[in-house]
């Protein structure tokens, strides 16, 4: 099983291929804001990596980092869990000011269908 490691929090078993921002709820713990459900449209789901951020990403995030303008951040919601990888959760509830995370995202990566690009 892939490790997951959140700055603050530890290191977490994770079964292989989850979304990561289901990892970052479920096995972190973490209040991981993800207020579109996972739809990659808010990128309240954001995260910073320290380590291990995969060379791929989804069409729909890319699109939407670039529409926004967003560097150096990923979206846990179109991220899985296929190799260890290293993060730190900037875009919690607490804090947040709103009054909870967002529904809780589906177990598959959407919108769907999913088509990978490469980050750069
Ligand atoms: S972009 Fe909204 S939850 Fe990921």
């Amino acid at each position: 099983m892939p490790k997951l490691t959140v700055e603050g929090k530890g290191d977490f078993e994770v079964p292989a291929n989850k979304r990561l921002v289901l990892a970052l709820e479920d096995e972190a713990g973490v209040d991981q804001l993800h207020a579109c459900g996972g739809n990659a449209r808010c990128t309240t789901c954001r995260v910073e990596f320290i380590s291990g951020e995969p060379d791929k990403m989804t069409v729909a995030e890319k699109s939407v980092l670039a529409d926004r303008g967003l560097t150096g951040v990923r979206l846990s919601c179109q991220i899985l869990c296929d190799h260890d990888m290293a993060v730190r959760a900037i875009s919690r509830l607490a804090g947040s000011g709103r009054p909870d995370a967002g529904k809780r995202p589906a177990d598959e990566i959407q919108p769907q269908p999913v088509t990978w690009t490469e980050k750069t």
